[in-house]
C-alpha cells in the first residue's frame, strides 16, 4: 500500500497560525499535511519550526499551484522547486487538485472544474505522466468541490477512474466535496462512493462547508466537519476500507485546543476501522 507505508491513522493540516503550540498538548496529530508553495520559500523562525515538525511527523505535501487541467504548459520552474523541497525533506507522498486553476498565463487562485470529457481525460492524462517522471514518484489528484458542471460527456467518477488507471497516478478522496457536489448537483454521494475502487485510493480529506441554500453549499474548509459529512465518511470507512484521513482547516481557524477536540473525532473514526480491516 502507497499510502499507508508513510502515513496511518489521522492527520492535521499544518498551518504557521498553530505550528508553535503543536508540542504544547498531549494529544498529537499521527501526521501533518503541508502546502508546499506555502514552506518552500519560507526562511527563519518558521522554516526551523517547520524543520523541528518534519524530524518529528511523518509529512505529505498537498499543492495549489499545479493546475494540472490548464490547457497551457507545466511551470517547470516550479516543478524544479517542488522537487528540490520534496527530495531534501524526504516527502514521498505529493497531491494535487483534478481542477485547474491558471488560464492565459494569469492565475485565478481557485479550483476551477474541468469539462467531464475523454479529450480532457487523456490531455491530463499526458500531464500526470510527466509530472510523476518529473518528480520521481507517483501523485494522487483530488476530486474537486464544484459549483457548476462545464461539460459532461462521462460522470465524474469514470472521469476519474480512467485519469487513474490511463497515469497510473492515485485519487486522494475528499469526502466533503462528494458530499459538498452531492448538495449542489443532487446525486447520491453514497452511490458515487460505491462506484470508486478502493485500489485507486492514497488517502482522505474531511472538512467543513457552509450551507448557503438547501442546494448550495460551500466547500469552505472554515467550519466544523458536519454531521451528514462525518456519515459519509463512515460509509467511505466501511465500503472502501481503512485509509489515512485527513482534516483539514483553512479558515476561520479555532484556537488549537478547539480545533485537536475535532481532530480527535477523525482520529477516533480512523481507528475504529484500523481496528476493523
Ligand atoms: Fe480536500
Amino acid at each position: 500500500m502507497w499510502c499507508n507505508d508513510v502515513i496511518q491513522g489521522a492527520g492535521l493540516g499544518l498551518r504557521s497560525s498553530f505550528i508553535e503550540e503543536i508540542y504544547n498538548y498531549e494529544e498529537k496529530p499521527n501526521w501533518f499535511e503541508v502546502c508546499p508553495e506555502n514552506w518552500i520559500r519560507k526562511q527563519g523562525y518558521l522554516r526551523s519550526l517547520f524543520e523541528k515538525i518534519r524530524s518529528d511527523f511523518p509529512i505529505v505535501c498537498h499543492g495549489l499551484s499545479l493546475s494540472i487541467g490548464s490547457p497551457e504548459d507545466l511551470d517547470f520552474k516550479f516543478l524544479k522547486e517542488l522537487k528540490d523541497f520534496l527530495d531534501y525533506y524526504e516527502i514521498e507522498i505529493y497531491s494535487e487538485h483534478l481542477s485547474f486553476s491558471k488560464l492565459n498565463g494569469k492565475n485565478t487562485y481557485d479550483l476551477l472544474p474541468l469539462p467531464f470529457s475523454i479529450e480532457v481525460a487523456d490531455y491530463i492524462v499526458e500531464k500526470i505522466k510527466i509530472v510523476q517522471d518529473f518528480l520521481g514518484r507517483q501523485i494522487a489528484l483530488e476530486n474537486a468541490s464544484t459549483y457548476l458542471v462545464l461539460y459532461k460527456e462521462m460522470e465524474e467518477t469514470e472521469f476519474i477512474s480512467y485519469i487513474v488507471e490511463n497515469s497510473n497516478c492515485k485519487l486522494l478522496l475528499d469526502i466533503n466535496n462528494v458530499y459538498v457536489n452531492s448538495v449542489n448537483h443532487n446525486f447520491n454521494p453514497y452511490f458515487f462512493i460505491d462506484s470508486l475502487n478502493p485500489e485507486w485510493i492514497s488517502y482522505y480529506h474531511i472538512a467543513g462547508h457552509k450551507k448557503l441554500k438547501d442546494d448550495l453549499l460551500i466547500d469552505t474548509h472554515g467550519e466544523n466537519v458536519s454531521e451528514e459529512v462525518f456519515n459519509l465518511a463512515e460509509y467511505t470507512f466501511y465500503k472502501l476500507g481503512s485509509k489515512p484521513i485527513l482534516l483539514e482547516r483553512d479558515n476561520n481557524i479555532p484556537p488549537y485546543e478547539e480545533l485537536l477536540k475535532e481532530y480527535k473525532k477523525v482520529k477516533l473514526l480512523a481507528e475504529k476501522y484500523e481496528k476493523v480491516h
